[in-house]
């Protein structure tokens, strides 16, 4: 159930979030007040704090990680804002919109620089070393999907490569740094970046649908939203394949007018759902890699793990 922000009882996560956030100037508190500790569904932290319990890492290396992490995806929204040119985020108007793109992207830069130091002060270099690569490949991931915004009829192949650089790449770095904290086996290793790596396409799979998806519920964004920007969207790679709404497309950015004739022709097509079974192939995968990890003879126990992958705990 979802709690009004004043109900919710801080976690341990959060207050670590919540001290990176505290702002080192008072004129950057609106900043820091936009971005709640609370505000997030968390479920990249979540799934460090998951696997290093069920690693053995001590609680004490393993919230700094979850936190980071957490700090620097919510840079990266702020930077995907600005790109994007979003009106809203978690149901509120974005940073960008409030304060202006420039502030908007130094906020976002001051709360990388962050992030990386409060991995950084758990004295792993590989750990640091992986996640700078990690963000070196979101970047590369962003721009790849500049470059190629507005051409909907991309092949499904570039697509996937955009989602799992600018996605997949942290889901990866997820599973992969409570590992390197235990101290694990690169075969270990192999298995837990295919977790992250499939969990992630998954993921921006289903945030993909939700701009099609009938309803309310679509995380606090507009409808719509990738199709007004030209954004690289699967449920588009599939409805440019149809020669009706290709050459809907093929006209541009689309005006308000034709945005809900578009969506129409896109669900009527039945791009929505095979988008939707795509998405659940990933989803499996990373189910299998994480059955594979639950056999492991391990400290912690697999509840955790198995309660985020809604895994039959008797198989
Ligand atoms: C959301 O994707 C955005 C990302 C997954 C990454 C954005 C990364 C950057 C802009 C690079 C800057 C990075 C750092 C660390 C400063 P989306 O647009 O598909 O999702 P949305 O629907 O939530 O906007
Ligand atoms: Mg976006």
């Amino acid at each position: 159930m979802k709690m009004p922000p004043g109900d919710r009882k801080l976690s341990a996560l959060d207050r670590k979030i919540a001290a990176a956030l505290r702002p080192p100037h008072p004129f950057l508190e609106p900043f820091s007040r936009r971005v709640p500790a609370d505000g997030g569904k968390r479920r990249r932290g979540e799934l460090i704090l998951i696997l290093g319990r069920l690693f053995g890492v001590p609680r004490a290396r393993v919230v700094p990680a979850a936190a980071a992490v957490e700090i620097i995806h919510l840079a990266s929204l702020i930077h995907d804002d600005v790109v994007d040119g979003a009106e809203l985020r978690r149901d509120l108007p974005t940073l960008d919109r409030l304060q202006g793109a420039a502030p908007a992207l130094l906020y976002g830069d001051l709360l990388f620089s962050r992030g990386i130091s409060m991995v950084n002060r758990l004295r792993v270099p590989e750990l640091t070393d992986l996640l700078l690569a990690t963000v070196a490949e979101i970047c590369a991931g962003e721009i790849l999907e500049t470059r190629e915004r507005g051409s909907f009829s991309r092949d499904e192949e570039t697509y996937l490569e955009i989602i799992r650089l600018k996605t997949a790449s942290l889901f990866e770095y997820c599973c992969r740094a409570p590992a390197i904290l235990a101290g694990f086996s690169p075969e270990r290793m192999r298995v837990l970046k295919r977790l992250g790596r499939n969990l992630g396409l998954a993921y921006q799979i289903a945030d993909d649908c939700l701009d099609f998806a009938p309803g309310p519920d679509r995380s606090g964004k507009k409808p719509l939203a990738d199709l007004r920007n030209g954004v690289p969207n699967l449920v588009l790679v599939y409805a440019a394949r149809d020669p009706r709404i290709a050459g809907e497309l093929a006209r541009g950015s689309p005006p308000p007018a034709r945005l809900e004739k578009i969506s129409r022709l896109v669900r009527e097509g039945g791009c929505l759902e095979e988008a939707r079974r795509r998405g659940e192939e990933f989803a499996e995968k990373s189910r299998r890699a994480a059955r594979e990890v639950i056999k492991w003879p391990l400290a912690g126990d697999v509840s955790g793990l198995v309660r985020y992958f809604g895994l039959d705990p008797e198989h």
